[in-house]
């Protein structure tokens, strides 16, 4: 027999991430899955962020005993259950509706820290009001500093832990993938209205109770009545700042109380500057092959940016983790956490809160059952003596992720 996914949409029956992007793919239309899906270009980021975990291999210690296995790890004095946290993800409620809150409070249920995306679709407030849990706040620098003081100043009052500038943006990436399902900007073309109408379940939880979702921290700075999503969009694309310097970062530290982490580091020398800058963290990034096409993985950059930071400053880390596998690599190379993109979007989109609930399970339970097999059982012992570096397989998860896309 074939083998294949589970087909039915009972997101408690998907065993792996994958499986849950099957079930997102067959639920939201093309467009959304392909706004989530895509990298830049010609995707090469893309596929090194997955193919880059195969140059690591585990060496498992044996004979210890493993009955029970620790994963918590500590993020600035507080504990978080599991090395990983839900990264940042604008326009979420494209995929599910009100998808901010369904990640924010799956996050709190498994008592993992959640970071609000500047280009959410709810707004900070009722995210913190209504989910709790640790939240912190994504910043895009704009253009327009009078946007960043405002939104760092809505998120001080909120009681967000941290704020994540993002740096790696001075110009929008290149996804054509995504741009050629539109025949103008936020214009869908004809092909992929017909799509959107054979997508029933998502038409009746997103598009016809509520309409297109707006940008529900940008309601402040739009002019009044101009709060459309086109409108946001175009706003957006003229509000991206490629002149934000090291200098903006200590104007920004000087007005966040709170954690202040940079995300979109990949080199040492960046890394230290971001300390001497008074970053609390780092998230080593490549926007999830986003951006820059072309740059290295994140991964691949880990050990040495890991050996070059203070032990005091939090290195966190994202780009393509799909498995608990790549995150107890990224933990033994020196990351304290992994900020989950896709994976959790995958969950959302496959069914709301119980889909993104359903992505940290497996994850949790993969961590579990990876540090019980290499025979470790606290994360904290975990370091690159578990593992053997070597050359990146030429044929690495994104063939197989490939050959199994069929199967959704
Ligand atoms: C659909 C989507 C939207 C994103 N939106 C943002 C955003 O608003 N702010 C941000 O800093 N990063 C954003 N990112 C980048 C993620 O925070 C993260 O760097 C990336 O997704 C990690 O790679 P992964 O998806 O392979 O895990 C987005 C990524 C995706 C896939």
């Amino acid at each position: 027999m074939k083998r294949r996914f589970h087909r039915g949409r009972d997101v408690r029956r998907a065993c792996s991430i994958d499986e849950l992007r099957a079930m997102a793919r067959r639920r939201v239309p093309n467009f959304a899955f392909e706004y989530v899906e895509g990298g830049a270009e010609d995707e090469h980021s893309l596929r090194r962020n997955r193919e880059d975990f195969d140059g690591a291999a585990f060496l498992p210690r044996t004979l210890v005993d493993v009955g029970t296995c620790r994963q918590a790890v500590t993020l600035w004095g507080a504990e978080a259950a599991s090395p990983f946290m839900i990264g940042p993800t604008g326009f979420n409620g494209m995929l599910a509706h009100e998808a901010d809150l369904a990640l924010a409070r799956a996050a709190r249920a498994a008592g993992v820290p959640f970071v609000l995306s500047h280009v959410s679709t709810t707004p900070l407030e009722r995210v913190v009001a209504e989910a709790g849990g640790r939240v912190w706040m994504q910043l895009y620098p704009f253009r327009d500093r009078e946007v960043a003081r405002r939104l760092v100043a809505r998120a001080a009052a909120a009681g967000c832990e941290a704020l994540v500038v993002t740096t790696d943006c001075p110009r929008f990436g290149n996804r054509e993938w995504d741009k050629r399902n539109y025949r103008a900007p936020m214009k869908l073309d004809a092909r992929n209205m017909l799509d959107v109408l054979r997508h029933p379940r998502w038409v009746l939880d997103v598009l016809v109770p509520h309409g297109v979702p707006r940008f529900g921290n940008l309601d402040d700075v739009l002019p009044p009545g101009q709060n459309s999503a086109r409108n946001a969009a175009a706003f957006l694309s003229r509000q991206m700042d490629p002149s934000l310097s090291w200098r903006d970062i200590g104007w920004l530290r000087g007005i966040w109380p709170g954690r202040l982490v940079l995300k979109g580091i990949m080199v040492p020398e960046d890394a230290r500057r971001a300390e001497d800058h008074g970053a609390d963290g780092i998230v080593l990034s490549n926007h999830g092959g986003r951006q820059l096409d072309g740059a290295a993985s994140a991964f691949s950059m880990l050990p040495e940016v890991a050996a070059a930071l203070r032990p005091d400053t939090v290195l966190l880390i994202d780009g393509g983790f799909r498995r608990g596998a790549d995150i107890v690599k990224a933990v033994a190379f020196g990351a304290h956490a992994v900020m989950l993109g896709r994976a959790t979007l995958y969950g959302v989109a496959a069914g709301g809160q119980a889909g993104a609930e359903r992505a940290l399970t497996i994850l949790r339970e993969e961590v579990d059952r990876v540090l019980g097999l290499l025979g470790c059982p606290d994360i904290a012992a975990l370091d690159q003596r578990y593992l053997r570096r070597g050359a990146p397989a030429a044929s690495g998860p994104a063939k197989v992720q490939a050959a199994m896309a069929g199967a959704g």
